[in-house]
């Protein structure tokens, strides 16, 4: 596995991060230890966790899990629920305990919320890091506005700036072309990418019309058939254009994003060893521009600010945003 320079920080992670949202969910502590120990074999060396997965249990899980080899990885966490600045000093603490580490190399916003205060949040992240908790902070399902404003509050405060924007990113989902990536082209900020395989639509295992797979995510997560529903027609193109490719769909669907302009790395979210070993062959697939604008133009996905991050859109809420 290749590693890539993570935005304007220097530092080198693995080109493809390990995502934890399953771990302690639908994989057990064992096979967790498993993913992790073949991520770490294939030099998968960037992983995501938050402490609002399992409500602190994945962190706990992966705390017992990493053990002596903390110093191999560079390890992202999120805030929990509030963003306040009592809540993100306090939330650190918690974390750092339950993943049983005295740093982490990225702290993150998870969600921004409506009423938050910018600049008590980048005062409180700036005294995570002068406090040596983290190395670099971020954020996740920002909104291009909301990124520059808070490094502009950095800026004038001599705070330290986020480098990171985590957001969701697939064939279907492409709203961060209107705003997000351009930002991250020409201020060189690590965009990474959540959701790559559209929860598991684009992994092969649901079929348009069929019933949803036993155990699956789809069995209880109504965006799934929504998606399958409406992007029928192209989740068979793409199934056929894996199978003509002789690639696993997986594989297929998180090259296109790594692939993808401006993005800096996706993150696999996988539920068993089988999966990650599908998902790491995109470490080695290499797209042609014309199979790339191919599977684009397979979906009639426009890239709408709407989609961006879910969470805002409207002008009146990004208005309510900062009250
Ligand atoms: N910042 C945020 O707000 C945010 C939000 C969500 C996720 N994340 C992060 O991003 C990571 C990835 O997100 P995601 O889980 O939504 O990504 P995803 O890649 O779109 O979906 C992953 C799901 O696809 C299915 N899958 C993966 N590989 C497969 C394979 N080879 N064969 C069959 N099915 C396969 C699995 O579904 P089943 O479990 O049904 O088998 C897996 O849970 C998470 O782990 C987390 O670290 C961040």
């Amino acid at each position: 596995m290749k590693t890539i320079t993570f935005g304007n920080t220097g530092e080198q992670v693995s080109e493809i991060c390990l995502g934890t949202m399953m771990f302690g969910n639908t994989c057990d502590q064992a096979e967790s230890d498993r993913i992790l120990s073949a991520a770490l074999d294939a030099d998968l060396t960037f992983v995501d966790t938050a402490a609002m997965y399992g409500d602190g249990g994945t962190e706990d899980l992966l705390g017992k899990i990493i053990g002596d080899r903390r110093d191999k990885i560079f390890l992202a966490t999120k805030v929990h629920k509030g963003i306040d600045g009592e809540s993100i000093t306090t939330s650190i603490d918690e974390s750092l305990l339950r993943l049983q580490t005295d740093r982490v190399d990225l702290y993150l916003i998870h969600w921004p919320k409506v009423g938050m205060d910018p600049e008590e949040v980048m005062q409180a992240l700036h005294t995570v890091v002068t406090a040596g908790k983290a190395r670099y902070i971020g954020c996740s399902n920002y909104p291009a506005w909301l990124f520059a404003h808070s490094n502009a509050i950095a800026t004038k405060n001599g705070w330290t700036p986020l480098v990171n924007n985590q957001i969701p990113y697939n064939l279907v989902e492409r709203g961060i072309e209107v705003e997000v990536l351009p930002q991250a082209a020409a201020e060189n900020i690590a965009i990474t990418v959540y959701r790559p395989l559209l929860m598991g639509v684009l992994s092969g295992k649901y079929r348009p019309g069929a019933a949803m797979p036993d155990g699956s995510r789809g069995v209880d997560d109504t965006r799934i058939g929504a998606w399958l529903s409406r992007f029928g027609d192209g989740v068979d193109g793409f199934l056929s254009m894996a199978e003509e490719l002789g690639t696993h769909p997986a594989a297929l669907a998180t090259a296109w994003v790594k692939q993808s302009p401006g993005i800096t790395c996706p993150i696999v979210g996988v539920s068993s060893l089988k999966q990650l070993e599908k998902s790491l062959a995109a470490a080695t697939l290499e797209l042609s521009a014309e199979q790339h604008d191919r599977l684009t133009g397979l979906f009639e996905a426009a890239a709408v600010q709407e989609e961006c991050g879910g969470a805002f859109g409207p002008l009146r809420r990004e208005r309510a945003l900062l009250g």
